[in-house]
């Protein structure tokens, strides 16, 4: 029988050790994301990071990792999100996003941040609430990422 589930990182090597070669595996197109990987395996064993993730039988779907604003001390930023191509469009993304902003709204952060080149990602941000405050050359000077922020002033 198929098993899925959103997993909460509970922070054991084992896990850690899955959820980086999960994002080991991704190509994404930033300068340095390898070296970004190693540093989040550190970050996640201090528990400085934190990351939920959705499997299918053991098979991770889909993974949000978070920490804290590094200046912002009411921001929570997302730093890596996604969900592997074959299940997308089946609700995955918003499970993840979800749990994070509840968790957010549980620590009274006032506000959620990331910051993306992906298309497919801004609209998604964009039907969850999130605003566009800026578009800046964050990593690399041919590239513009998008920082969006969902504020939850006002909100329940
Ligand atoms: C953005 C992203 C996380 C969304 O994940 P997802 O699992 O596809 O998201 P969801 O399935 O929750 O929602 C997406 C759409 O699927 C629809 N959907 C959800 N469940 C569905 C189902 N069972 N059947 C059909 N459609 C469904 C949603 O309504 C939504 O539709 P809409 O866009 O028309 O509103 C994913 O597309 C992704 O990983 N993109 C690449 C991200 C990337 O580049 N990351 C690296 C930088 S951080």
């Amino acid at each position: 029988m198929t098993k899925e589930q959103l997993i909460k990182l509970e922070n054991t090597p084992k896990e850690i050790m899955k959820i980086y070669q999960y994002i080991k595996s991704f190509n994404l197109n930033y300068p340095n994301y390898n070296a970004w990987v190693e540093k989040c395996k550190k970050e996640l064993e201090s528990n400085y990071k934190k990351a939920h993730y959705y499997t299918r039988n053991s098979d991770i779907l889909g993974i949000i990792i978070f920490q804290p604003h590094k200046k912002e001390k009411n921001i929570l930023e997302i730093k890596n999100f996604g969900v592997s191509s074959p299940n997308k469009k089946k609700g995955v993304g918003s499970i993840l996003y979800d749990s994070v902003e509840q968790y957010a709204k549980k620590q009274k952060f006032k506000k959620i941040q990331i910051d993306t080149h992906d298309n497919e990602m801004i609209d998604f941000l964009l039907k969850k609430g999130f605003k566009i405050m800026k578009k800046e050359a964050l990593y690399s000077s041919s590239q513009i990422e998008t920082i969006l922020q969902k504020n939850f002033k006002n909100r329940n």
